[in-house]
């Protein structure tokens, strides 16, 4: 039996019709119930539907020996797992953004980011060597910059519509995001026989 841990939401529908196109029964993903175990008919798969963070912890603890998640949960977790494979949808960038004519720091001592994306903001300034203060958010992070409570966000563009209602423009775009298929370290290998073919059904649906 293989576990499968996914991204609750609009994530897991298009993983299910993924994984449906690769002869896995995971229609039951988008079967309207609280359950949060799901089991194919087959009883063969176990898929967990779970908060976007939450899937790299299931897969590095084991619990689950597949998920899928978007680039950006993982750069933010830094889980110890194997990322197999870009599954292209979902696609966007995490970029660094505000008003255009206020590119720099408005209290003139260090840049105040505002981000749901905390770790990956702090090693990306720190990568660069620059001094920044973090604002962590949990949402509506356009919200910081209109308000004067940050400088500029770090945060998802997708189709650029909330930062084009704010006013606001992309400044620097960082990392393509995408929808990546990630792997136990130990499940790979000891389920090898059972993961190896899935991986390699994915990589030809994609
Ligand atoms: C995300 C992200 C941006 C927006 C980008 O927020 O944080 O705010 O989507 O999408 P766009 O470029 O297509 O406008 P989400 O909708 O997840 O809500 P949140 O503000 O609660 O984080």
């Amino acid at each position: 039996m293989i576990t499968v841990a996914l991204a609750k939401g609009r994530l897991a529908e298009e993983s299910s019709d993924l994984l449906v196109k690769c002869g896995i029964p995971a229609e039951v993903i988008k079967s309207d119930t609280r359950k949060l175990v799901l089991a194919s008919p087959d009883d063969e798969f176990h898929f967990f539907l779970v908060k976007p963070s939450d899937v790299p912890t299931y897969v590095e603890y084991g619990i689950a020996d597949m998920g899928i998640v978007g680039k950006d949960t993982l750069l933010e977790s830094g889980a110890d797992l194997y990322e197999m494979l870009d599954l292209k949808y979902e696609a966007c960038k995490l970029c660094v953004a505000g008003f255009p004519d206020r590119k720099n720091s408005v209290t003139n001592t260090h840049l105040r980011v505002a981000t749901k994306y905390v770790n990956t903001a702090k090693n990306l300034y720190a990568a660069r060597g620059e001094d920044i203060e973090i604002i962590p958010l949990h949402g509506s992070i356009e919200l910081a910059p209109v308000t004067g409570l940050a400088d500029v966000i770090f945060d998802i563009v997708q189709t650029g519509s909330t930062l084009k209602a704010n006013g606001l423009a992309v400044l620097e775009e960082i990392y393509d995001i995408s929808a990546r298929l990630v792997v136990n370290k130990v499940s790979l290998k000891t389920k090898a026989k059972e993961i190896l073919p899935i991986i390699a059904k994915m990589r030809e649906n994609i």
